[in-house]
């Protein structure tokens, strides 16, 4: 590939020159003395010949970074062009279960630190005065609430177990708190992925009416300023004669939240090797997660499409297909990213980790059974009915005209399936959350 790279530009490069110079004679020397244009026309006129210039330089711009790309990126592309066709007759029928899967996706595990942006690196001196923050009732209009009031990090997982949030004064707010563990992990922040990363969206919460209720930016740099402590260590982590600022508060807040990785769950044991991690009914669910098509959404170490770590679509249409659903559990109302109502809503895809210990479930908290959500998910969002009557079946059919097999799949869900789906959701919740969520929904 290296040398692919080199011999492009060699000929490319000079190729893009020459041409240049050579519309720029073509219309300066040959063509501008007889027609009388102004210089300012010429240059024009230089500018539109040259758009063949140009577009060849972008095309070649396109297949140099292609070849440039990392692997990750190209290979299961080019994966999917190699892949045959025709697959051996066989009879695919009654094989769901025992039939290897197609070598497709490759289940990662969690790393051990989460990314962070250039300008705001994570050191332990402004983690801790994040950490601090997080706890900060002074954030808030009333002084009573802080990040940790509606985030319960160990009690409730990340989030409050209730349906929706409850703010200042009492007011409830319209959406279910989403836990703030492996939120780092994320591209973009809220149900509605409004949010373009963890520091923009940690000025929401303190500014809104109805959560924290903070009048300015002004009134917040003022409290903090008016304690010689905070002085002190916003000056030790920013560099001193610097004024504590909201963006250096949310600056604090993010590096604290980039600590907040659970990479200690039973299926990141299993994927690093520990066989025993994971029950047969786990194992089961998760090729199951896998086969059904959960992973088309729920993809990646974070078990998420919205990812840093290499996502590519992180809206999804939610409910996308017609089901009972959307009634029973109102998911209409809020149409997410589209701000309306009464519409097939747009929403980020969410992290799965962790999502046992969550509950109430999607963004209006509806649904208080994972089992349940599971069963939306495979209808609403995959069009795959839960059946016990109905087995799953493969089929191949030949095709004279294309000359080729016509592999043809009829998924159905069991309630025993559903239940493995569920069981190794439970195997994405870390254990030291595990260990210290206290009453948290069951399903
Ligand atoms: C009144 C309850 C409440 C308080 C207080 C609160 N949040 Fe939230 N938080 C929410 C709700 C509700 C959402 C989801 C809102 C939405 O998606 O529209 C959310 C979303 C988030 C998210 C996005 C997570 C994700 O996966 O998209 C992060 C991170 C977060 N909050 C951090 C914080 C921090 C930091 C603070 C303190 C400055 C804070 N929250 C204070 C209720 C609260
Ligand atoms: C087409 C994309 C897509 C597919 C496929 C998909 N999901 Fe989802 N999933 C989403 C979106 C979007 C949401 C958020 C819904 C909302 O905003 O209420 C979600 C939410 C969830 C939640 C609730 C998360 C929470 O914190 O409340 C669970 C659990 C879940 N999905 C599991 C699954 C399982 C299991 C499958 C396979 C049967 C699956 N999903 C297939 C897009 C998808």
């Amino acid at each position: 590939m290296e040398t692919g790279i080199g011999d492009i530009l060699a000929v490319a490069l000079p190729a893009i020159v020459l041409a240049f110079a050579l519309v720029v004679l073509m219309v300066h020397k040959e063509l501008g003395p007889f027609s009388g244009i102004s210089t300012g026309g010429k240059w024009m006129l230089t500018l539109a010949f040259s758009m063949g210039v140009l577009a060849f330089a972008f095309k070649m711009t396109v297949a140099l970074s292609i070849a440039k790309a990392p692997e990750q990126l190209v290979a299961p592309v080019l994966a999917a062009y190699r892949q045959s066709p025709v697959t051996p007759l066989k009879d695919w029928s009654n094989v769901y279960n025992s039939e290897p899967l197609p070598l497709a996706y490759t289940w990662q595990p969690l790393p051990e630190t989460a990314p962070a942006p250039a300008d705001n690196p994570t050191t332990p001196e402004k983690v801790a005065l994040g950490k601090r923050l997080y706890y900060e009732t002074r954030l808030s209009g009333d002084g009573k609430l802080s990040c940790a009031s509606c985030h319960d990090l160990y009690g409730k997982a990340g989030g409050d177990g209730r349906r929706t949030a409850t703010g200042i004064a009492g007011q409830v707010g319209g959406r279910n708190v989403p836990t703030v563990w492996n939120a780092a992990f994320q591209s973009v922040m809220f149900w509605d992925g409004r949010a373009p990363s963890l520091e923009e969206q940690a000025k929401g919460p303190i500014m809104n009416p109805i959560e924290m209720g903070m009048p300015g930016a002004a009134e917040l740099e003022a409290r903090l300023a008016a304690d010689a402590t905070y002085r002190d260590e916003f000056a030790h982590v920013f560099g001193s004669g610097q004024p504590i600022t909201l963006d250096l508060v949310v600056k604090a807040l993010a590096a604290f939240e980039r600590t907040l990785i659970t990479p200690d769950a039973p299926y990141d044991r299993f994927v690093r090797g520990d066989a025993k991690a994971l029950t047969p009914a786990q194992v089961r669910g998760m090729a199951l997660f896998e086969a059904t098509g959960c992973v088309t959404c729920h993809r990646g170490p974070g078990f998420s499409d919205a990812s840093l770590l290499g996502g590519q679509m992180a809206l999804r249409f939610f409910p996308t297909n017609a089901t009972p659903y959307e009634a029973r559990y109102n998911l209409m109302a809020d149409g997410g990213a589209t701000n309306q109502s009464g519409v097939r809503g747009i929403w980020r895809v969410p992290s799965l980790r962790n999502v046992a210990l969550t509950g109430p479930w999607l963004h209006n908290g509806s649904v208080d059974k994972l089992s349940e959500v599971v069963r939306i998910m495979a209808s609403a969002q995959l069009g795959v009915p839960i059946d016990e009557a109905l087995p799953s079946a493969r089929s191949v059919v030949w095709s004279p005209e294309e000359r080729v097999f016509k592999r043809s799949e009829r998924r159905v869900l069991t309630e025993r399936d559903i239940e493995d789906i569920v069981a190794f959701l439970n195997s994405l919740s870390s254990q030291s959350l595990v260990a210290k969520a206290k009453d948290s929904p069951k399903s």
